[in-house]
């Protein structure tokens, strides 16, 4: 079999510096596995717009169609707040042009990181957000602005709101067996729409229990009560919102990695967070997001659970020696995070080799 083919896109501010992290673990972790790849750096956000004066060129498109899976670290910052595009329209239009329509973004605290947490860690918090990703307000049109008025639409079809809840359920099938539709349905013909449609998939689903929760009281529970949760279905702005708010439960955004998927076509795996320009260049960003990202993609697009766990179990260690950044109260930089999950991943390959000896 050919290599696997993997585009990388790094973005903008600490982006290179998350993914220059990430694809060192990958390469690490993949070293007499049986796991050939090939990486594709291609430009993108606002390096892109230097480049090319586009944000998502041709060329960055047509590469990541043909592509395995796409990891992508940040795009955006200050510097492009006058271009007359910006960073984010790339990331839009990468979504939508791979029709990646569900975005997975998990919540779970390990029980290192209950210490960081900054709430009561009473029970085991794990659930997931899917995330429409390719419709809702951020796409629906018209959407327009003149000097005193601005028009944002937002509009969803029946088969928009089936084809991603089908994939929160699937997922809920093989978790906790619970599903929890967020939406403002006192209020939004859009979320009574969702709730008519998710209501009638849920019958088909007789091991699945569903609830619903009005995106303001789903954003306090996650606060007071995230423990309720295993998979929350939302539409794409309120799922904007929910996980940061979601993350930071976690004990920091700098963790968080996500997947973005279709029904068919090359996966993408990113962060949840933003290109941070506040802390680019100063070494200190948080590579656990995009290291987790790389795991995600691992078990997810190329089915290495294997190698996946390898990773996450060393980010555990690294964690519970205090080999930290900042966000996490630690004094390490990138770097020195990422040898540190590294070494990890290696020592633990030569205990086994030498316990099975033995
Ligand atoms: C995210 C980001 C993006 C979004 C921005 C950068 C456009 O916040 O992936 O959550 O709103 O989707
Ligand atoms: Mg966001």
């Amino acid at each position: 079999m050919g290599k696997y083919q993997i585009a990388v896109l790094s973005g903008d501010y600490i982006g290179p510096e998350i993914m220059k992290a990430g694809l060192k673990v990958l390469q690490a972790v993949s070293k007499d596995k049986n796991f050939d790849y090939e990486i594709k750096e291609l430009p993108f956000g606002g390096a892109a717009i230097d480049k090319t004066g586009d944000p998502l060129p041709q060329e960055t498109l047509d590469k990541c169609k043909a592509s395995d899976a796409i990891l992508l670290a940040a795009i955006g910052g200050p510097k492009w707040d006058q271009s007359p595009k910006r960073p984010e329209e790339g990331l839009l239009a990468i979504r939508k042009s791979l029709g990646l329509f569900a975005n997975i973004r998990p919540t779970n605290i390990s029980s290192v990181m209950k210490p960081y947490s900054p709430i009561k860690i009473t029970d085991p918090v794990d659930f997931v957000i899917v995330r429409e990703l390719t419709s809702g307000i951020y796409f629906g049109q018209p959407k327009s602005q003149t000097k005193d008025e601005a028009i944002d639409t937002m509009r969803y079809n029946a088969d928009e709101i089936t084809r991603v809840t089908k994939i929160a359920f699937d997922m809920a099938m093989k978790r906790k067996h619970h599903v929890t539709l967020v939406d403002k349905a006192n209020v939004l013909a859009t979320s009574k729409l969702w709730r008519q449609i998710v209501g009638a998939i849920a019958k088909k689903y007789p091991k699945v229990t569903y609830d619903t929760s009005y995106v303001d009281a789903a954003a306090m529970k996650i606060i007071s009560d995230p423990f309720q949760f295993d998979v929350v279905l939302t539409e794409n702005l309120f799922g904007d919102i929910l996980s940061d708010e979601a993350a930071q439960i976690t004990g920091s955004l700098g963790t968080i990695p996500s997947m973005s998927k279709g029904q068919t076509g090359p996966a993408l795996y990113e962060p949840i967070h933003g290109s941070a320009p506040d802390i680019a260049g100063k070494g200190i960003a948080d590579p656990i997001s995009m290291i987790k990202s790389v795991a995600m993609m691992l078990d997810n697009s190329f089915n290495r659970s294997d190698l996946a766990q390898e990773i996450y179990l060393a980010i555990d260690r690294s964690i519970n020696k205090k080999v930290t950044t900042p966000d996490l109260g630690g004094t390490s930089s990138t770097q020195e995070v990422t040898e540190e999950i590294i070494k990890s991943i290696q020592e633990s390959r030569n205990e086994y080799v030498t316990n099975d000896v033995r």
